[in-house]
Order: structure tokens, then C-alpha cells, then sequence
């Protein structure tokens, strides 16, 4: 009897009122605000860096829950964390030495997350369970909102969360992509415990409706 978090990812909101749409999730029951980060060069999208972050932090009172889809993340630690992020989320296939990321990520006082490309195996996050907090599983190739859900993922999803249970730690099982009360049911079936949703929110106002939507597929 997991709770669902439901972290909206303020990659479909409208960005001249941006403040105004994290205030909305707010009180509309979210409980975390995903930022997503891309630098032309892990992934094809150019969005936000740790100047808007830092205004994010200005308006909202839920954690900050930045994904990195950047390439070298290690050298933008400190910057992120300057800026208030609360869960600092990088890709293993970014950085040379995962295991020194995620555990300066946590000498920072940020939780820790590791997200996965769909091509990458969990055997990149294998030996590093001990320093994670979050493994997310991207159920799209990051880079863009609004793409479908790739139905192939609800194995990987499944395994992670077996191999996250069998390590003994904490570890939450973030889902990232096509996120909608349509993939919703089967993916907490396989053991997701935070589910990003852009679209699925943003685009389907009014956000209350939207967020209960996808934490109702708990009951089903
Ligand atoms: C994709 C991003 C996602 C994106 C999800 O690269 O990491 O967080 O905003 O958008 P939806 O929920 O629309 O698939
Ligand atoms: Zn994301």
C-alpha cells in the first residue's frame, strides 16, 4: 500500500506564468515540482538552467525534483544545489563516474537519483543501490514532452523495483514519459512510486482532476 507522489513537470507549463502554474500544482495536490533540464547535447532540447530553478525555489514550497539531462553533470552540482534543488536526478550514460555523482549529490544534502535512457540495462545502477534515493526509469527517450509511453519499459519498471526491494535500501522507483491515467494502472502495478507527469497535467486542466486521476489507478 505504496503512496503515488506525482510530480508535474513543469516542461508543459505555460512559461510566461510560470509561477502562477506552480502555484496552481501546489494547491491542485502535488508533491513534487519536476524541472527539467537539457543542454542540446545529451538530448536533442534545449529548456532551463539553474537561474529558473532558482525562481522556481522563489514560488514553491514542495521539493524540487531536477532531472539533469546534461552531459557532464558533475560539473553543475553546486550550481543546482545553489539554486534549491531538493532531489538532484542524473543519467548514468552522462557521467564517467556515477558512483562519486551520487555521493556528492548527498555530501550536498540532496537526495540522490540515477534515470535510466530505455536502451540502458539496471546493471548500470547495480553497485551504486547504496548511494541512491531515487532510480528513475525513463519511459520515453528524454528529451521532449508529450511522446507515448514505450510499453516495453512495465519489464524494466518491474525489475527495478525488485532489484531496489532485494537491496535492502529506501530505494523510490521514479517513472519519467507518457505518464496518463492510461499507463498509470499497470505502471504501479510493476512498483512505480513517483510518477513525472507533463502532459498529462499541464494539458488537462483543471490540474486537481488531473493529479487524482493518476493517483486513483492506486485503487484499481
Ligand atoms: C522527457 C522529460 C519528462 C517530460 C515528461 O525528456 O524528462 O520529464 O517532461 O513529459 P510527458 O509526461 O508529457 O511525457
Ligand atoms: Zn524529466
Amino acid at each position: 500500500n505504496r503512496r503515488i507522489l506525482v510530480s508535474p513537470s513543469i516542461l508543459s507549463a505555460d512559461f510566461s506564468k510560470l509561477g502562477d502554474e506552480i502555484k496552481a500544482v501546489e494547491q491542485a495536490g502535488a508533491d513534487f515540482l519536476h524541472i527539467d533540464v537539457m543542454d542540446g547535447h545529451f538530448v536533442p532540447n534545449i529548456t532551463i538552467g539553474p537561474m529558473i530553478v532558482e525562481a522556481c525555489k522563489k514560488i514553491a514550497t514542495i521539493p524540487l525534483d531536477v532531472h539533469l539531462m546534461i552531459a557532464e553533470p558533475d560539473r553543475y552540482l553546486e550550481d543546482f544545489h545553489a539554486a534549491g534543488a531538493n532531489i538532484l536526478t542524473v543519467h548514468p550514460e552522462a557521467t564517467h563516474h556515477l558512483h562519486r555523482t551520487l555521493t556528492r549529490i548527498r555530501e550536498l544534502g540532496m537526495q540522490a537519483g540515477a534515470a535510466l535512457n530505455p536502451s540502458t540495462g539496471l546493471e548500470a545502477v547495480r553497485y551504486v543501490l547504496a548511494e541512491l534515493d531515487i532510480l528513475m526509469i525513463m519511459t520515453v527517450n528524454p528529451g521532449f514532452g508529450g511522446q507515448s509511453f514505450i510499453p516495453t519499459m512495465l519489464e524494466k519498471v518491474r525489475s527495478a523495483r525488485e532489484m531496489a526491494d532485494k537491496s535492502g535500501y529506501p530505494i523510490r522507483i521514479e517513472v519519467d514519459g507518457g505518464v496518463a491515467p492510461s499507463t498509470a494502472p499497470d505502471l504501479i502495478c510493476a512498483g512505480a512510486d513517483i510518477f513525472v507527469a507533463g502532459s498529462a497535467v499541464f494539458l488537462r486542466p483543471p490540474y486537481s482532476d488531473a493529479i487524482n486521476l493518476l493517483r486513483s489507478a492506486e485503487t484499481q
